[in-house]
């Protein structure tokens, strides 16, 4: 009697924090615009690799996983991944009925001794619970699957726009000792907008792995609405491959979050050989070139997108050097300034010395 009132305990315990853990986000974007692409954090549980992670989330090419987690391109497919590390898995979303989920990847193959709960919590670290793959996989008795069936594992993700801008929704699992305003202040946006859009009531109530829905900012283009890619949405510190694998575009802060696009010199999956990538309006400019056309205005030739026959090319005209114009306009003149960062330094170069 007593150890069957403890299983129960032990049970409803598990349940609650499998419940809690996993997570579900809104999506009510048509699902003529979703089908966008999506990034997950993944812990990895043991040690493994990176051809390891490739295979069990279904990612197409290792470049893509490289790319979400901005890696150098020569890392190699058995380079070592160490346990409790956390990647970035960039896969497709697709809304359906209010929810988003992946589009029908990654499919996961059971093996022997693998129940639907060792797959949900262990081998995806409950990125899913077993009742949502039970769900989309039509399976009755969660207690009975076979050996070799294939299973689609539907991760958590969305296509809505947020704030009426677009963005790419990130399921950040959340770290030991995190909060809700660490959490917005790391990826650009804020806490309301975190508890929004993920319901939470009290930031405080915030807990360790929990999957939660991070809008990450993505960078300005000059991608066309008649492109292929369109939107192509590249979020900060990422790079994708795009228009057939011929460009390779990134996106950081350091570029004040405007696209940086260039040919990648891989082949093309659609083309035997990639299309011209020389700007129309300029003889020697190519995607990602810039000159600078006289000083303070500088010309780039950007990626602006591509259809089945050509790659599209656009000039880009920037004017560089208004801010720094004028921030020597304001203020103290240059040499009050010196003055003061030499009279700071002084200062606490006293303090030090007597301490
Ligand atoms: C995804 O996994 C399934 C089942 O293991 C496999 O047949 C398929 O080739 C995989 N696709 C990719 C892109 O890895
Ligand atoms: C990438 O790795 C290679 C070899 O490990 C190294 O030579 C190269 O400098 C690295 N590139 C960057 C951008 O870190
Ligand atoms: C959405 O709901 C409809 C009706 O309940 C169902 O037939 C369909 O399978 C659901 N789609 C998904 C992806 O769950
Ligand atoms: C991790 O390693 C432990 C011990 O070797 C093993 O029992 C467990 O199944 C592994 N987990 C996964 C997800 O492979
Ligand atoms: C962009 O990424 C950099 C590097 O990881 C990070 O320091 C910065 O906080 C990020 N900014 C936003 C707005 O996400
Ligand atoms: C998600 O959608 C449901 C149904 O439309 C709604 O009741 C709920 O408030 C939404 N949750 C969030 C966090 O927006
Ligand atoms: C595409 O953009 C152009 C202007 O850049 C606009 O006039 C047109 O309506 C847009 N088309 C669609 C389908 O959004
Ligand atoms: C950064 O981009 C914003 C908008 O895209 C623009 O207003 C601002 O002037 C840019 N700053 C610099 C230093 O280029
Ligand atoms: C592209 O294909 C050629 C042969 O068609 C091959 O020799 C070359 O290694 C390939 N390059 C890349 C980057 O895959
Ligand atoms: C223009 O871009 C191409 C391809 O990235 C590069 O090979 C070339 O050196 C660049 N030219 C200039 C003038 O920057
Ligand atoms: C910068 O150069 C571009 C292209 O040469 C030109 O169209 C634009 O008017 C110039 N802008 C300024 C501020 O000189
Ligand atoms: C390119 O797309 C157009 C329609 O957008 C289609 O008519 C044409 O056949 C396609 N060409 C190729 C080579 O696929």
């Amino acid at each position: 009697m007593g150890f069957s009132k403890l299983t129960l305990v032990l049970l409803t315990l598990c349940l609650i924090s499998t419940l809690t853990a996993a997570a579900t986000f809104n999506c009510s974007a048509p699902t003529t615009s979703s089908n966008c692409r999506a990034l997950v954090d993944y812990v990895t549980p043991n040690a493994t690799t990176y051809n390891s992670v490739k295979t069990l989330f279904n990612i197409t090419h290792l470049r893509d996983l490289l790319g979400a987690n901005n890696l150098n391109l020569s890392t190699r497919f058995d380079s070592p991944v160490p346990a409790l590390q956390t990647l970035r898995i960039p896969f497709k979303c697709l809304c359906a009925n209010g929810t988003g989920v992946s589009n029908r990847r990654p499919q996961y193959i059971v093996k022997p001794g693998d129940g639907l709960d060792h797959i949900a919590t262990e081998v995806f670290s409950r990125l899913v619970t077993y009742q949502e793959i039970a769900r989309v996989n039509g399976i009755p008795d969660p207690n009975n699957i076979l050996v070799g069936q294939v299973l689609w594992i539907p991760l958590p993700c969305s296509c809505d726009d947020v704030d009426g801008e677009k963005v790419v929704h990130y399921g950040h699992v959340v770290a030991a000792g995190s909060s809700v305003q660490a959490i917005a202040d790391e990826y650009g946006t804020t806490q309301e907008t975190l508890l929004r859009i993920n319901g939470i009531a009290d930031p405080k109530k915030l807990q360790a792995g929990q999957v939660l829905d991070v809008p990450l900012k993505a960078c300005t283009s000059s991608v066309s609405n008649e492109s292929l890619d369109y939107p192509l949405l590249v979020p900060n510190n990422t790079f994708v491959f795009t228009a057939s694998n011929c460009v390779k575009c990134q996106c950081s802060s350091a570029n004040n979050f405007t696209l940086q696009c260039e040919p990648s010199n891989l082949n093309s999956t659609m083309w035997s050989t990639c299309p011209s990538m020389q700007c129309q309006d300029s003889n020697q400019l190519y995607i990602g070139n810039t000159t600078s056309s006289s000083i303070c205005n500088q010309t780039t030739c950007a990626y602006s997108g591509y259809t089945n026959q050509t790659i599209l090319t656009k000039l880009v005209a920037q004017s560089t050097c208004s801010t720094p114009t004028n921030a020597s306009n304001m203020g103290l003149p240059g040499s009050s300034w010196n003055l003061l960062f030499v009279s700071i330094h002084l200062a606490l170069l006293c303090l030090y010395f007597l301490r």
